[in-house]
């Protein structure tokens, strides 16, 4: 009977680090008010994030090369702290003949620095690069353009913050022992861009999602070090979030909740947009000061009151009653990793957008106000789920100590 003990021990260690691995702490409005909105670098002609990548980007195309280089000279840049890899594969498809098309998956992740190969569980945010190739000149800006600039601005957004958390963490002294406890865990973030999600014909279970179905079967087969707390790549993905056609403003996007084991985290979405909201900070709302005081006349300015419009909501299934869910009913990159167990968010409105693979999902065609409120609200669902409350102001100096809250936190996980 000895011998069980510590075996009851580890069982309970184990159990409260999953009870802790699921915890998520909101952020204040204060901080939601710093994260930054992507402005200039969205522009459609000249923009440093968006522009590179609203052209054809045919998987194999000199299009593509093009834009991935642009997402490798972006990290290597701006953060280089990321780390940047490729899982590359090629595949025959139904319009090509004999020949072999090349994909290539572009994987950036950020991890607390001192943390082991297979110790850290990622929130993975994910997009397709790749463009469809016909309609002829088929640029793609929501599908998925946008939303790969929305995951560079995201990581850039966040990467200060984390660099300023982390070292509090090293300077408090709260990191390997603490793990090597189960008493905290290494949250880290990881970013897919993925390639030839894109039908070259018809869209079939074969003739689609080319790069996402080479990954996932590649994570799965990529063993970390033997008793790690993840035994294999596709297992430290904590959570999926899959981004795509977004940007279009009219009509208001819908966003359904897709999977049940997933709803917790479109409620923390959701109510991420009502704060928002809330605040004045979603641009494309017909509420915002700017859309308000565009429609009011008279020079010197008068103060009577504009009645206020119905303020939309994109994440409507937030009290969701009925028990019908739809999640992987829309054939997306998500299915190979769904099919190997990995939880998944999906971000795609319903109904699709009206440009939806047609010549008009281009630069001109994307809503800014919408696209920027998309980004921000991404960028600050990452921010709680990496507790970055007190490290999102730019001024803050890396000497900043945990403040009294965090440190409770901490302090009384070590006590359990
Ligand atoms: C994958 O493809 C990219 C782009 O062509 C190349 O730079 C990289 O070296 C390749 N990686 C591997 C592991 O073959
Ligand atoms: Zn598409």
């Amino acid at each position: 009977m000895k011998t069980r003990l510590p075996f009851v021990l580890h069982a309970l260690q184990i159990l409260l680090f999953v009870c802790l691995s699921r915890e998520y702490t909101s952020i204040s409005d204060d901080a939601l008010k710093l994260i930054p909105r992507p402005r200039e670098d969205f522009d459609i002609k000249n923009g440093k994030l968006l522009s590179p990548i609203l052209r054809p980007r045919v998987p194999g195309s000199e299009g593509s090369t093009a834009v991935l280089n642009h997402f490798v000279d972006f990290f290597h840049n701006d953060l280089p702290q990321w780390k940047v890899s490729f899982q590359n594969s090629t595949s025959k498809t139904p319009v090509t003949g004999n020949k072999e098309i090349p994909f290539v998956n572009l994987i950036a992740t950020r991890d607390p620095p001192w943390a082991n190969p297979g110790e850290v569980g990622y929130l993975t945010l994910v997009a397709h690069y790749d463009s469809k190739m016909t309609p002829e000149g088929f640029i793609g800006a929501t599908d998925s353009a946008a939303p790969c600039a929305m995951l560079m601005h995201t990581a850039r957004a966040l990467d200060g913050a984390l660099t300023k958390k982390w070292a509090a963490m090293d300077q408090a002294g709260i990191k390997q022992e603490d793990y090597d406890l189960g008493l905290e865990e290494h949250k880290g973030i990881q970013i897919l861009l993925l390639d030839g999600e894109e039908a070259f014909d018809q869209w079939t279970k074969k003739d689609s999602i080319y790069g996402s179905k080479s990954l996932a079967a590649d994570m799965e087969a990529t063993f970390h070090p033997a008793l790690s707390t993840y035994y294999n790549a596709i297992s430290s993905i904590h959570l999926f979030v899959l981004l795509d056609l977004l940007g279009e403003g009219t009509p208001t996007p819908k966003m359904p909740s897709y999977f049940k084991t997933t709803h917790w985290a479109y409620q923390n979405m959701a109510t991420l947009e009502d704060r928002l909201r809330a605040q004045s900070l979603f641009s494309s709302s017909p509420n915002h000061p700017s859309k308000r005081s565009a429609s009011s006349g008279g020079p010197t300015g008068t103060n009577e009151q504009q009645a206020k419009s119905t303020e939309p909501k994109w994440f409507f299934d937030i009290d969701k009653s009925n028990d019908r869910w739809l999640g992987g009913l829309i054939e997306d990159d998500h299915l190979p990793f769904m099919a190997r167990g990995v939880d998944i968010l999906h971000l795609i409105p319903n109904p699709f957008p009206t440009v939806w693979h047609k010549e008009t999902d281009d630069g001109e065609h994307l809503d800014m106000d919408t696209l920027g409120d998309w980004t921000v609200l991404v960028t600050a669902f990452a921010a709680e789920w990496m507790d970055l409350e007190g490290y999102m102001d730019k001024k803050a100096t890396n000497k900043r100590a945990m403040n009294d809250k965090q440190k409770a936190k901490i302090i009384s996980k070590t006590e359990l």
